[in-house]
């Protein structure tokens, strides 16, 4: 994996050697970027032993430049980190300021950043670095801690960077890497985040979805040589590199929208948070609270999965049921009435599922099931796209690819 390591100039730098040294024992190429007050903290000198590249800092460097570009870097990068990150850089990144060689390869690169903060805990909790916080985390930026306990300054409170082995841990968990061409030549299509059903022009019904779960498929879909296709609702995420973003808001856009591309789709994966029901009429003008009640008259949606299941020679098509008792038994239930292959079921409500970073899963298909524990939705991705690969093939009793031999079992 080829890691840009941003270094920014918080007291945590003195732990950048260890850390390179971690993520370089996982297999990562480390190229140093460091910014100019890292370099009051730690010797370039100590950082180029360790990484074994020459360390960049300079954005106006004709000799490094000359070598590989910005532009360059922020392509060659699988992953871009950035250990110690201080409230200063958080506050560029958001900005879309790029003074520097390290805020111009974040705002350049394609590949996922992450950032692991360290600084004083009033730092971190100011209301400035937080709203910076949930920026980051919409746009798909990946915050790795920090972590509770005594800080340099002498407080004691969040703000501490993460050991340098989690982060090393997390960034190959963030997993980049090139999948192994298992959905070549086949097209996927994925529905994904919420749908919209408007009541009048200020108000719609909707369910609670982030889309990360469905966003991380099509990346991992992509990643393994699939064509994308990915439909999705109204979701506060980057559009994932190399797919085909359908933006759709109702259930019957999103109905449509599939329905135009999943005949010529090898693969359909309804991960979607699909409204049930829509209002009856939509009211042209705002309505008024003149009551002390009011009824809504709801119709029912077009159930887009089980439409597809229904289709003659349809794809393969993979279900997800977020369920908050009984998961297995009514995503079997699921699996059977809509004649599915696949589906994923999942515990929500008190905290699980939604709108976070990681899930746990249990997949069902009618001969079998498979587990998978909590972990980020990036790295269940990929195991869930390896099986459903693996499911695919054995479906449609085409010769599997000679790489599926090398699929890894998760449990
Ligand atoms: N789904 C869909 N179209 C709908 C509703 C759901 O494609 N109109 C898909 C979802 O994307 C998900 C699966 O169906 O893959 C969820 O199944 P569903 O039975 O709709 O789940 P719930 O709405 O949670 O059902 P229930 O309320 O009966 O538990």
């Amino acid at each position: 994996m080829n890691i840009v390591l941003g270094i920014t100039g918080g007291i945590a730098a003195y732990k950048a050697p260890d850390l390179v040294r971690r993520l370089r024992e996982r297999g990562g190429d480390v190229q140093i970027v460091m910014t100019a007050s890292a370099e009051e903290f730690v010797t370039s000198t100590a950082l180029q032993a360790v990484s074994g590249r020459p360390i960049r800092s300079n954005l106006w460097d004709k000799e490094a430049e000359a070598a590989m570009s910005h532009i360059e870097l922020a392509r060659w990068a699988d992953i871009v980190l950035i250990a110690p990150a201080t409230a200063e850089i958080m506050a560029r990144i958001v900005s879309g300021g790029a003074p520097d060689l390290l805020t111009t390869i974040c705002l350049a690169t394609e590949a996922p950043i992450a950032l692991a903060p360290a600084m004083n805990r009033v730092m971190w909790s100011n209301p400035a670095t937080q709203a910076n916080r949930r920026v980051l985390e919409s746009r798909g930026t990946h915050i790795l801690g920090p972590a509770v306990g005594s800080q340099a300054c002498g407080e004691t409170g969040a703000g501490r960077m993460l050991d340098p082995d989690t982060i090393a841990a997390a960034v190959f968990d963030i997993g980049t890497i090139q999948g192994e061409g298992l959905l070549d030549n086949r097209k996927v299509v994925i529905t994904a985040g919420p749908t919209r059903e408007a009541i009048d022009p200020v108000r719609y019904i909707t369910n609670r979805s982030s889309g990360k779960m469905g966003y991380a498929i099509a990346r991992a879909a992509a990643a393994q040589g699939a064509d994308v296709v990915l439909i999705s609702g109204p979701v506060d995420l980057p559009d994932p590199p190399g797919v085909e973003v359908r933006n759709v808001t109702t259930a019957q856009e999103m109905h449509d929208a599939t329905h135009d591309c999943v005949k010529e789709a090898d693969i359909f994966v309804a991960a979607a948070a699909v409204a049930d029901y829509r209002p009856k009429d939509l009211k042209e003008q705002k309505i008024k609270k003149n009551d002390e009640s009011m009824t809504l008259d709801l119709v029912r949606c077009p159930d887009i999965l089980a439409s597809v299941a229904a289709l003659d020679a349809g794809p393969f098509t993979v279900g997800f049921a977020a369920e908050t008792e009984k998961v297995d038994e009514y995503a079997r239930s699921k699996l059977e009435n809509k004649a599915l292959d696949m589906i994923i079921a999942n515990r929500v409500g008190n905290d699980c599922g939604f709108d976070r970073d990681d899930n746990a899963v249990n997949v069902l298909w009618s001969e079998g099931e498979k587990r998978y524990p909590q972990a980020q939705k990036s790295k269940l991705a990929r195991d869930l796209v390896e099986l459903i690969a693996e499911r695919y093939y054995a479906a449609r009793g085409t010769d599997t690819q000679p790489r599926l031999s090398v699929i890894s079992t998760t449990d």
